[in-house]
Order: structure tokens, then sequence, then C-alpha cells
């Protein structure tokens, strides 16, 4: 019996194929249930004790022999079997998905391409930012009531720091550095502290305008937002209705006349035809002195929008919490636009 089982071992040795039938052809020769392990396990049983130990350790050794073999028969079979397919070259390709751009991103693009076309450029500044640039420098000194228009977020560390409430701060920044004329685009995060709800949310973006020459006048202003609502929208009609910003002297809010043609135009406006866009006004003298600005020779205008909030216009979006969900299914939608 020990003799049969060296041949045995030394043909499990010798054993190759790469083909599965003959693979599992030699699996069932020694592992099936009339195999000849069971063979030689049923004989085991018969054997004089003496033997027993000898004998059984011989089995086990082809037993595990088989196994071994097994094993790395079926591993040769898997990476030849990779190898094949990926020489298919028929077989369809991986798709990746394409990324796109983010609605708001595709808007505030927009809105920065049709002031570049009159001379704006862009300009950036710190999320952070201290009360001067913030309030004070805008006309909102400490304890200045208008301060409470903007929920503020304040830093702990730093009494003197804030989240800045509105991109309005990158005008005084850009003053401070350079002299007129000056145009800018201030795109970016603002943050306020306000409940997440449908309507209003701790973050968002806006985009502040500045022009700032000799002789600019309130009608530069009207001209000028005539033109980036007719570009931006297709609609040219605005109205100006009187209001306030501590910064602006005279200060208005604009309204673009969106139409009253369908169901929709009849909610969004609330059934009057006009939509709010932004708020605007002539930069208060006393502002541009704070930024070092001769306020006798210059003067000019400024102008600042929420950004989703003309996006959620241009596209019908009922909840601003979309911006920030990252539903794919949402932002998909989008993959078209640029
Ligand atoms: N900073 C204002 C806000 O956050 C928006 C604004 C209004 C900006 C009038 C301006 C302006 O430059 O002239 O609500």
């Amino acid at each position: 019996m020990i003799e049969d089982i060296k041949n045995y071992l030394e043909e499990v040795k010798e054993f190759t194929s790469q083909k599965v039938e003959d693979i599992e052809q030699f699996r069932v020769k020694y592992l099936g249930k009339k195999g000849i392990l069971n063979d030689l396990f049923l004989k085991f049983k018969e054997v004089p004790n003496e033997e027993k130990k000898e004998l059984g350790q011989q089995i086990n050794n082809l037993k595990q022999a088989v196994n071994q073999k097994l094993e790395i028969l079926k591993e040769t079979l898997k990476d030849q079997n990779t190898s094949e397919a990926e020489s298919d070259l028929t077989r369809p390709g991986i798709s990746l998905n394409l990324g796109s751009r983010h609605p708001v991103n595709i808007v505030k693009n927009r809105i920065i391409n049709i002031f570049k076309k009159i001379g704006f450029s862009v300009v950036d500044g710190p999320e952070i930012e201290d009360d001067w640039h913030n309030f004070t420098a805008l006309n909102m000194s400490e304890y200045h009531p208008a301060r409470d228009m903007q929920d503020t977020f304040f830093i702990e560390k730093d009494p003197d720091m804030v989240l800045r409430t509105h991109t309005s701060s990158v005008q005084i920044r850009y003053m401070e550095q350079n002299t007129p004329p000056i145009r800018i685009l201030s795109p970016g995060r603002v943050y306020r502290n306000e409940d997440i709800s449908a309507r209003s949310h701790c973050m968002f973006h806006q985009i502040e305008g500045l022009y700032i020459d000799t002789h600019v006048s309130f009608a530069d202003l009207k001209q000028t937002l005539q033109y980036f609502t007719s570009e931006l929208f297709g609609k040219s009609e605005i109205r100006m209705r009187p209001s306030y910003f501590p910064f602006t002297e005279p200060s208005a809010e604009v309204d673009v006349y969106w139409g009253l043609e369908t169901e929709t135009d009849y909610r969004i406006t609330k059934g009057t035809g006009w939509l709010e866009i932004l708020g605007c006004g002539m930069v208060d003298p006393n502002v541009l002195k704070n930024a070092g600005i001769d306020s006798e020779k210059y003067s000019g205008f400024a102008f600042g929008m929420g950004i989703e909030r003309i996006v959620m216009l241009m596209y019908q979006i009922g909840d601003i919490r979309m911006f920030t969900e990252n539903d794919i299914r949402v932002l998909q939608q989008f993959s078209n636009e640029f």
C-alpha cells in the first residue's frame, strides 16, 4: 500500500493541465466519493494498529499534495482567463462618468464674461476678514444698527475677525491698493449665521461690482445694469427701487421684468412680473475716503448679487440646499452647460 501511495504522489506531482475538464477529472479521481483517497481511508481501517501511524501520515501527505496541486492549477487558470479577456479587443470599454461644472460656477462664469466685455476684471479677497474691511470701512462702525442686517459668524479667538458676510469687503481692499479708474468684479463665498432652509443658507456666493472714475453717474449705473440683464436673461426692462445700504448713497434694489407669460412666471414673480436680482448704489463718498480715494475728484457705483438666487431663477430650482447636497442626478442636468 505504501508503494501505491508513493506512485500516486509521483503522479500528482507530475500532473499538469490548463484545461478545466482535465483538472476536474483529476480532482474527481483523487477526491471524489469513489476516488483514490476515500478508497485508501477505507483500507486504512483494516490494517493492523502498528502500521496505522505511518500509513496515516502517507495518506495525509497525498491528500495535501492533491489539494495543493488543485490550488496552483486554479490560480493559473484564473490568470489565463484575465489575460485572454484583456486581449479581447471586441469587449465593451469601461465607461467613465464625465464631470460637469457646478451650476453656481456656470452662472458665475457667465456673469464674469458679460462684465469682462465692458472692461471689468476679476479680483479676489479673503473669506476670513477683519472688522474694518467687512464693516467699519463700509460705513458700518461698531454698534451700527445696519450690522444687524447680516447675522455674522465671529472668530472666537480673535474678536476682530469674522467670516465675511458679503463680497463688498473686496471693494475696500482693492481701493486701498489701487488708484482709479477701477473696474472690478469680485466673486466668492460669503457666510451668514442663518438656519439652513429651502430659501436660506449659512454659506452662499456673491458677485460684487465696483466702478470708480471721474464723472461716474447714476445713469452709468443704470445703463450698465441694463446691459447686464439683457445679456444674462435676455430681458432689458429693469426698474430701480429706492433702498438703503450703508455704503452707497443713493441706494437701489433692481428688479428685472420677467414677464407674465407662463404659470411659472406668475408663481416666481408673485403675479407682478418683476423679480428682484441685486442691490446697488453710488459709492458713499465717506467709503471712498475710508479707502484712501479722493472723493472730490472721483465717484463711482457698486452693486452686489447672490449667485445662488440667480441660478435658482434661471433654472427654476426651488431649494438652495440642492447646491451643496451633491446629488449627482441634479448636477448631471448641467453637463451640457458651460
Ligand atoms: N453687500 C450687500 C449684501 O450683502 C449687497 C450690495 C448692495 C452690494 C448694494 C453693493 C451694493 O455693492 O451697492 O446684501
